[in-house]
């Protein structure tokens, strides 16, 4: 394909096929900065269910239940946490690619942010993975689960949905739970992981704000109030349940309102 006329939803369709993390992470680079010189279109491409993006063979996806558990004194402990995190920022690198690739027909800064996102969730991921090769492990040497992609395809026929459930739900559990891991590395003397975290946490924090700004964007489109229709999307999709305790700082922070804290606290 002409570099010249290459679209950004194709450079994301690709990355997100690409199995390797490395390798997807060295497509977005590219694409951040051929957009960036303005080389990119936004000429529209077929959109597809992507029910398996690109991944390699190993993690194994397991149910929750069947996920390793380990002493944090230990190495091992440690790196089965750093895996999980590695999981977690890969899938992140591939629902910012679909949000880029899905949604075809938005302002162009929702394309800025998106693909900020992406750069970032890749860097997290090299962080990671980084980390557990220090220790001694590598990407696929614990399993794995599949909980976050799996709400990607629920959400997959909705902007509304998915900006609503993925970074306001899911992405921001990781602003709650980020700390208490955070505190958890410090006592096993792991300064090192712990430093990568704080990273992970700043940046989190703008990613749910690109999330909350684009599920304002979706209700002003659609004519709904914000609150009434996130606590739908929670009963459509998690039966009403939502798990704290909550990180409400950064929650605010990330562009939540006190009173929807509230809400979240009562439910
Ligand atoms: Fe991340």
């Amino acid at each position: 394909m002409n570099k010249q006329q290459a679209s950004l939803f194709s450079c994301a369709y690709q990355a997100l096929m690409t199995p390797e993390p490395l390798a997807k992470k060295a497509i977005i680079d590219a694409t951040a900065i051929e957009w960036e010189q303005e080389q990119l279109t936004l000429e529209p491409v077929t959109v597809e269910r992507v029910s398996k993006p690109g991944r390699p063979q190993k993690p194994a996806l397991v149910p929750p239940r069947e996920l390793v558990k380990r002493k944090i004194s230990t190495v091992e402990g440690r790196a089965v946490i750093v895996h999980a995190v590695a999981h977690i920022e890969f899938n992140a690198m591939n629902l910012a690619l679909d949000a880029l690739y899905r949604f075809q027909e938005m302002p162009i800064d929702y394309y800025h942010d998106w693909l900020l996102v992406c750069i970032e969730e890749a860097y997290h991921c090299s962080l990671m993975l980084e980390r557990l090769e220090q220790l001694g492990f590598q990407y696929g040497d614990f399993p794995a689960h599949n909980g976050l992609w799996e709400m990607a395809v629920q959400t997959d026929h909705s902007l509304l949905d998915r900006m609503g459930m993925v970074p306001r739900v899911f992405e921001a559990r990781g602003l709650d739970v980020t700390p208490g891991m955070i505190k958890r590395f410090n006592g096993a003397q792991d300064h090192e992981t712990v430093s990568r975290l704080e990273i992970i946490l700043h940046d989190e924090i703008g990613h749910v704000a690109i999330g909350n700004r684009w599920f304002e964007y979706a209700c002003k489109q659609a004519g709904v109030e914000v609150i009434p229709t996130f606590q739908k999307l929670l009963h459509k999709y998690m039966q009403g349940q939502v798990r704290g305790p909550f990180h409400t700082e950064a929650r605010l922070e990330a562009g939540f309102s006190q009173h929807e804290m509230d809400i979240l606290e009562a439910m």
